[in-house]
């Protein structure tokens, strides 16, 4: 799987997002080791602390499908600088590893950054 491709996944999800009240879209594709790619996009809710953002979608979808290890994960949205995750979502990325992040924008530009770089001391309950 190439990064152009992982990277045409993400935006293809974006355009699925569901955000009718920041009309903020987001998507994202999560490379598994295994080779698959999960996708992901915010789905927001009428009662606001409902709404989940793209990544963790993604996220759960590969661990649902019992996919633990990941190699990169790509988020994207139509923004000036390549988005950058939420907290809570670097803290669920933190879960599954350091993997690569690739933050990108529709204009094409990319940072190319990893889990521990984004989230410098991650809680974690237990070492390993
Ligand atoms: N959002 C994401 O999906 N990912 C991020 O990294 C940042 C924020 C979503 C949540 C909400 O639906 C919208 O963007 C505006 O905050």
């Amino acid at each position: 799987m190439n990064e152009t491709k992982l990277i045409e996944k993400a935006i293809e999800a974006m355009h699925k997002a569901y955000a009718p009240y920041s009309n903020f879209k987001v998507g994202a594709a999560l490379l598994t080791k295994s080779g698959r790619i999960f996708t992901g996009c915010n789905v927001e809710n009428a009662s606001f602390g409902l709404s989940i953002c793209a990544e963790r979608v993604a996220i759960f979808s590969a661990v649902s499908a019992g996919e633990l290890q990941f190699e990169k994960l790509v988020v994207v949205a139509n923004t000036d600088s390549p988005v950058s995750p939420c907290g809570a979502c670097r803290q669920v990325m933190s879960e599954f590893g350091d993997f690569e992040v690739l933050l990108v924008n529709t204009r094409g530009e990319v940072v190319r950054t990893r889990v521990s770089e984004l989230l410098p001391r991650a809680f974690k309950l237990k070492e390993g």
